[in-house]
């Protein structure tokens, strides 16, 4: 799909104003930006773009203020931030023209940089209404979406602009697809998925997908207890999803059907209580008494995954083991983090992972670094693995 997709070449770009849809959803605490990650990617793109004497005009996403002006997921603090990085003038604008608004595309000067206020302050955003989608357009002559994070929003910003002008995939984009396509599509084999998280009903298409793909699925996490009790298990006061005990049992028969081995625990990490620092046991899951729950992975389950990962060439990791934001059940999850960094160091296997909570994780374990990739892409990066093609991307390929 990569090779569809085209990057802006400087003939096109010279002298335009370029609308540029990025991802600045960054994590804030008090008005202050607690990592900025995501503002020192861009700055290539935009250093690109000014050697072609282009005008930028930035647009983003951040939180989920559902077409509300809400001042603490302002972008100004960002522009500020912006402006540092990259050493030059950020413009910030605390709105988003409308039909009344004075803004041509003239408004915007050749080789600067502007950024608009939070997209999602509009309705029109997430509806992607064609008003909304008309006052975006008319700012610049091209659309590029640099924005790998957010193409599975069908929203104005990721694909009404794109059905009204000219568009291109931004560099991030092109590398995000690079690394995922080149990685994972001719996966060196055997090929192993390590899912984990809490619910299997936000995992089950992935599941699917990847039965079809992978040699081994390991399964972690509190997703696991559901297909625990599709075992037979009496997990006690184990977190579940009993209405999707039948779809476990599916999952299971599907996988045995296309010869893909699932790992499950043999063991937990149970306790009265999910706090940090509670008493807690190592049993076997027919030995945990009642009033009990699992809250992380035994040391044999633990042993197990790292087994299986041994002779693995390529594996993909989303989601936590336990509840790792509760310690001591980090334990499990951190164990595998190190077995995977070590494997990869040693060039035994290509490992990508992806995923809010699986980066929080592997960061919690200090390996972040030591994988082959990670992608700091969360809902996109989980609709990906599904198989889809996700919309901002289908846009980009007309
Ligand atoms: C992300 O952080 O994954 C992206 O910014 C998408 O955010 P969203 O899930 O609110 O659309």
């Amino acid at each position: 799909m990569i090779t569809k997709l085209h990057n802006i070449q400087e003939k096109e770009a010279k002298n335009k104003r370029i609308i540029m849809r990025v991802d600045l959803n960054v994590p804030m605490s008090e008005g202050r930006i607690k990592d900025n990650t995501r503002i020192k990617e861009i700055i290539p793109s935009l250093k690109e773009l000014l050697d072609f004497n282009a005008a930028i005009i930035i647009i983003s996403h951040m939180g989920r203020p559902r077409g509300e002006k809400n001042l603490k997921l302002s972008l100004s603090p960002i522009a500020v931030e912006l402006s540092r990085l990259i050493n030059k003038d950020v413009h910030f604008i605390d709105h988003i023209p409308d039909s009344n608004s004075h803004y041509t595309k003239d408004s915007f000067d050749l080789g600067s940089i502007y950024l608009l206020e939070n997209l999602r302050f509009y309705p029109g955003e997430a509806n992607n209404d064609d008003n909304f989608i008309q006052n975006l357009s008319k700012m610049g002559d091209i659309y590029v979406n640099d924005a790998f994070s957010v193409s599975h929003r069908s929203h104005a910003s990721t694909i009404g602009i794109a059905n009204k002008l000219p568009s291109y995939a931004g560099q991030n984009m092109l590398k995000e697809l690079h690394m995922l396509e080149s990685l994972l599509e001719n996966p060196k084999k055997p090929m192993a998925a390590i899912i984990g998280g809490s619910k299997i009903s936000t995992k089950i298409q992935i599941l699917e997908n990847l039965i079809e793909k992978v040699d081994k699925i390991i399964i972690g996490g509190a997703m696991a207890n559901t297909f625990l009790i599709a075992q037979g298990y009496d997990i006690k006061n184990s977190l579940h999803e009993p209405e999707k005990i039948k779809i476990a049992q599916y999952i299971l028969s599907k996988a045995k059907k296309w010869e893909c081995k699932i790992i499950l625990p043999v063991d937990a990490q149970i306790s009265k209580t999910l706090n940090h620092n509670v008493p807690t046991k190592n049993v076997l899951l027919s030995e945990i008494p009642k009033d009990y729950m699992i809250l992380d992975l035994g040391q044999k389950s633990t042993n197990i995954i790292i087994n299986e990962l041994e002779n693995i060439k390529t594996l993909i990791w989303n989601g936590p083991m336990g509840a790792f934001e509760f310690s001591p059940f980090e334990k499990s999850t951190i164990e595998v983090a190190h077995s995977i960094s070590k494997l990869t160091k040693s060039n035994k296997m290509i490992s990508v992972a992806g995923g809010g909570d699986t980066i929080a994780a592997l960061n919690m374990a200090g390996v972040i670094k030591d994988l082959t990739y990670v992608s700091t892409a969360g809902g996109a990066f989980l609709e990906w693995l599904e198989g889809k093609t996700l919309p901002g991307i289908k846009v980009l390929l007309k």
